[in-house]
C-alpha cells in the first residue's frame, strides 16, 4: 500500500476496529446507524432547539457556552465531497443556563460555500480533493471552508481553518461576518485551527507557510502584540503544536511536502528516517531556538506542555508510529462505509531535559482528541482527557478517558456501543482552583436513537459516569474542537 493510499480518519483513527463494513450489510443504499454523524446538515441548519435532560442534574454553577465546529456538508445530489475534512463548517452552539440547554447550528459561509450552492456540486479544490479546474483559487481563502476549530477572541468567535484566515461569527446568532483582520498587514494571514491560551488570556498561534512559521501573540482584549517568524527547516504537515509558560514547541514532523498541488495531503512524503524535530522558541525572543530530536511519530493533536525548574519539557500527545494521513479515508464515512486502520495512537508523554533530546513514554490509552484543564495550560499539571474506546463496525471512540500523569493510572467511562464519543473540554467550576474541581463537557452520538447528547461528567470522579446528560430531537453532525464561553 503506498502512503497515499494509508486510510485515515480523524475522529475514527484511534480505533483498532475500524474494519471495513461487509458491502451487504446496508443493502439497497440504507446507511448504517453511525452515519448520522456523517450525514449533511440542513441547509439552514439547526434550532435554536431546547435539548432535553435525559440523565442526572445539571450542576448548579455550570452556566456558558460549548461552541463546536465540524464539516457538515458532503452531498450535492448523487455526488459525495471527495473528503470528509473538505466539507463546509458548521458551527454548534450549545449554551447552558439555569440547568437548560439550548442547541444551534449553522453553517459558516463562506465563498467556497456560495459558490458550490449556486453551482449544486462540488467544485473548490481542498485537504483531499483534486477540485474543479474552473474554479477561481487567487489564495487559500477562496478554498477555506472554516470548518477545523473555534475560538473567542475579544469578544468575537472565530472559525478556524488550518490553512486559511479565520471567519468572524456572531457568538448568538452564528451569523458568519467576513474575514477576521488581526492586523492590516496580517490580512489574508493563516490561523493554524490549535492556537494556545495562556491562563491569563493571551492567545499564542502559528500562520504556516512551507518552511517559515508566523509567530501570533494576541493580547486577551483581541489585540495583536506581536507578529513574528521563524524557520522550521522543512515543510511538514503541522496541525497542533505545544507551548510553555515560556516556550513555543513546533513539532516537525517526518511528514514531508514535497509538491503542492491539489489534493494537499497526497503532496506530503514520510521520511521516518529524518525522525521528528522539536522547535524549542523563546516566547520573550523568537531568535532563541534550539532543536530536539526524537523518535518518528506522526501526530495530528498535543495536550499542552510545561517547564520543569530544572529546564526539563514535558509534554504530552496523541503519537501515531506511522502516517494516517491520505486522500483515501476520508471518502468513505460520508459513504457509510469504514476506512480501516489497526495502529491507533496512543497517548504519549514527551520529555526533554534542558539540553538533550526527546524521550518517549507511551501509556496504553489509544485515542485522540487529548485535552487539559485551561487553568493548568503551559504550566505543571496531573489531569488529560482523551477519546477512546472502540466499537467493531462503527467509527470513532466509545469511551472517555482521564490520565492523572502523578500516578500513571487512568479513569475510564465507556459510553456503549452505541455511542460515537467526540472531544470533552475541561470547564473550570467556580471558585475551584485543583484540576480536578472541574466539569468535562462535550458531544456524544447516540447513534440507537439518532440524536446528538451533551454529556457532563464530574472530573474528580468520570468512572461514576456523566452527573448530567441533555439530549438534541435530532443528530447534528460529528464535528473536530471546540471551545467553552463562560457566563
Ligand atoms: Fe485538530
Amino acid at each position: 500500500m503506498t502512503l497515499s493510499r494509508r486510510l485515515f480518519l480523524h475522529a475514527g483513527l484511534m480505533t483498532g476496529a475500524t474494519l471495513a463494513v461487509s458491502p451487504s450489510a446496508f443493502a439497497n443504499g440504507e446507511m448504517p446507524p453511525w452515519h448520522v454523524g456523517y450525514a449533511t446538515a440542513p441547509a439552514k441548519g439547526f434550532g435554536p432547539a431546547p435539548m432535553r435532560l435525559v440523565s442526572g442534574k445539571a450542576p448548579a454553577g455550570l452556566a456558558g457556552t460549548l461552541y463546536r465546529n465540524g464539516p457538515a456538508h458532503f452531498q450535492h445530489g448523487d455526488a459525495y465531497a471527495t473528503h470528509w475534512f473538505d466539507g463546509d463548517g458548521m458551527v454548534q452552539r450549545i449554551s447552558i443556563a439555569d440547568g437548560k440547554a439550548v442547541h444551534t447550528g449553522r453553517y459558516v459561509d463562506t465563498p467556497k460555500r456560495r459558490l458550490e450552492m449556486a453551482a449544486g456540486k462540488f467544485l473548490a479544490p481542498g485537504f483531499g480533493t483534486v477540485g474543479d479546474p474552473s474554479y477561481p483559487v487567487s489564495s487559500s481563502n477562496d478554498v477555506n471552508p472554516g470548518n477545523i476549530s473555534v475560538m473567542m477572541s475579544g469578544g468575537e468567535l472565530l472559525a478556524l481553518w488550518e490553512a486559511g484566515t479565520p471567519y468572524r461569527l456572531d457568538p448568538v446568532t452564528l451569523e458568519t461576518k467576513g474575514l477576521k483582520e488581526f492586523r492590516s498587514d496580517l490580512k489574508g494571514m493563516p490561523f493554524l485551527a490549535h492556537p494556545k491560551r495562556d491562563p491569563d488570556g493571551r492567545i499564542w498561534n502559528l500562520a504556516l507557510n512551507g518552511r517559515t512559521a508566523g509567530i501570533y501573540n494576541i493580547n486577551p482584549d483581541g489585540s495583536v502584540a506581536s507578529f513574528g517568524m521563524v524557520d522550521i527547516g522543512v515543510a511538514s504537515y503541522i496541525h497542533d503544536w505545544a507551548m510553555t509558560d515560556r516556550k513555543l514547541i513546533i513539532l516537525v514532523q517526518p511528514w514531508i511536502q514535497t509538491r503542492t498541488r491539489p489534493p494537499f495531503i497526497d503532496g506530503f512524503e514520510w521520511k521516518p528516517e529524518e525522525g521528528m524535530k522539536y522547535l524549542i522558541v523563546d516566547k520573550d525572543d523568537l531568535t532563541k531556538t534550539r532543536w530536539a530530536q526524537g523518535p518518528a511519530r506522526a501526530f495530528y493533536h498535543t495536550g499542552a506542555a510545561w517547564e520543569e525548574s530544572d529546564g526539563t519539557i514535558r509534554l504530552d500527545a496523541a503519537f501515531y508510529p506511522e502516517p494516517v494521513l491520505g486522500s483515501g479515508g476520508g471518502a468513505q464515512e460520508i459513504r457509510g462505509k469504514l476506512s480501516g486502520y489497526d495502529r491507533p495512537s496512543k497517548l504519549t508523554m514527551v520529555t526533554i531535559a534542558r539540553s538533550g533530546d526527546a524521550k518517549l513514554t507511551e501509556t496504553d490509552i489509544a485515542g485522540d482528541f487529548p485535552q487539559v484543564d485551561p487553568r493548568r495550560h503551559g504550566l505543571s499539571r496531573k489531569l488529560t482527557a482523551m477519546v477512546t474506546g472502540s466499537v467493531k463496525d462503527q467509527p470513532g471512540g466509545s469511551a472517555l478517558a482521564l490520565q492523572d500523569w502523578s500516578t500513571g493510572k487512568a479513569q475510564v467511562y465507556d459510553f456503549g456501543s452505541h455511542y460515537i464519543v467526540e472531544e470533552h473540554l475541561f470547564i473550570p467550576k467556580p471558585g475551584g482552583s485543583s484540576e480536578k474541581d472541574s466539569w468535562l463537557i462535550g458531544p456524544a452520538i447516540n447513534t440507537r436513537a439518532g440524536r446528538t447528547e451533551v454529556w457532563a461528567f464530574e472530573a474528580a470522579s468520570i468512572a461514576d459516569g456523566p452527573v448530567a446528560v441533555w439530549q438534541a430531537d435530532y443528530a447534528w453532525p460529528l464535528g473536530f474542537h471546540g471551545t467553552w464561553s463562560g457566563a
